[in-house]
């Protein structure tokens, strides 16, 4: 997505009235069917529109992420929007973190917590991906005793979580149903609709946020009430849920939204540890994923 024109932002004020309305009556409504079983969509053409040379490695890449990250249950339960959203997910957060010990509690969990999570369809990804690092971050500080199993505690936070699905559910049916797939033994992982900068939350390890609204024309565009989405207010609230030393993890669309990410932080006791693109070729919506950012931050000490 490019930079909008300042005719297109001015125009995207139109839609204010509407999602401010429609936002308060989903929460007055609060419409829920319960938990979908979530689909098991062929995956086997995911990677059709690529070169043989490319689809190849793609598949091949894939399978690595399936091992590595046991997402068979996942892929058996899953869109292909969600799961190649997932792949994305993980190779991006595999390149932006690397081996980096990754921060977590003495009593060797991990508390993580994503900000803005929509319908969380990618919780397993991240559930996954935390007790990877977690595990291989403690056999590195104890490299002379055995692993000690780590065990992750995960929660997914949307303002927006009544919003109706073409199938008759809300975004949190399908939430829940995500977190559900996602938790594993001896891991939580939690949904909870609500405005995470209004709601007391404990301190955590880690705090995701994947495309968070750092414009209001994001927000508008999506049909969220911009009344409810302040960036500043969002990444203060952020910033002060990690614990020093922790991290706080950011994706962002374009280039454009990360200057204004690292603008809004300058004000905050966080430094820059990494940033990389989170273009993805997994994905059948390669095109749009040219120009997304991820950055990791860690919450300063004193
Ligand atoms: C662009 S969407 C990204 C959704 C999801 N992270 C993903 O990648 O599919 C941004 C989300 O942040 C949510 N959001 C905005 N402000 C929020 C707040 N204060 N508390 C919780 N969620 C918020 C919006 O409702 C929206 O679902």
């Amino acid at each position: 997505m490019g930079m909008p024109s300042t005719w297109q932002q001015g125009l995207s004020w139109l839609r204010a009235p509407t999602n401010e309305l429609a936002f308060a009556m989903r929460n007055a409504l609060r419409w829920s069917r319960g938990a979908p079983i979530l689909p098991d969509e062929g995956k086997q053409d995911l990677f059709a529109a690529l070169s043989p040379a490319a689809r190849a490695q793609a598949e091949r890449v894939a399978n690595e992420l399936t091992q590595r990250y046991d997402l068979h249950r996942l892929l058996a339960r899953s869109t292909r929007a969600s799961w190649a959203g997932s792949l994305q997910h993980l190779l991006g957060l595999e390149r932006l973190v690397g081996t980096l010990p990754l921060p977590m509690g003495a009593d060797g969990v991990v508390r993580a917590l994503d900000v803005g999570c929509g319908d969380f369809h990618y919780a397993t990804a991240l559930q996954r991906w935390l007790a990877r690092q977690a595990s291989t971050s403690t056999t590195a500080a104890n490299s002379n005793s055995p692993a000690t199993a780590s065990s992750v505690v995960l929660r997914g936070i949307e303002l927006d979580g009544h919003g109706l699905y073409a199938d008759w559910r809300s975004r949190a049916d399908h939430a829940r149903a995500h977190a559900d797939l996602a938790a594993v033994a001896g891991s939580t992982v939690l949904f909870q609709v609500g405005d995470f900068t209004r709601l007391a939350l404990p301190t955590q390890d880690v705090v995701t946020a994947f495309f968070p609204f750092l414009t209001s024309y994001a927000c508008l565009r999506w049909g969220a009430p911009v009344s409810r989405c302040s960036p500043r207010r969002l990444l203060a609230r952020a910033v002060a849920t990690v614990r020093p030393g922790g991290w706080l993890l950011v994706v962002n669309q374009t280039n454009d939204e990360c200057g204004r990410l690292r603008r809004l932080l300058a004000q905050h006791p966080v430094e820059l540890v990494a940033s990389c693109e989170w273009q993805c070729d997994l994905v059948p919506w390669r095109e749009s994923t040219c120009g997304q950012i991820g950055s990791l931050w860690r919450r300063s000490l004193g």
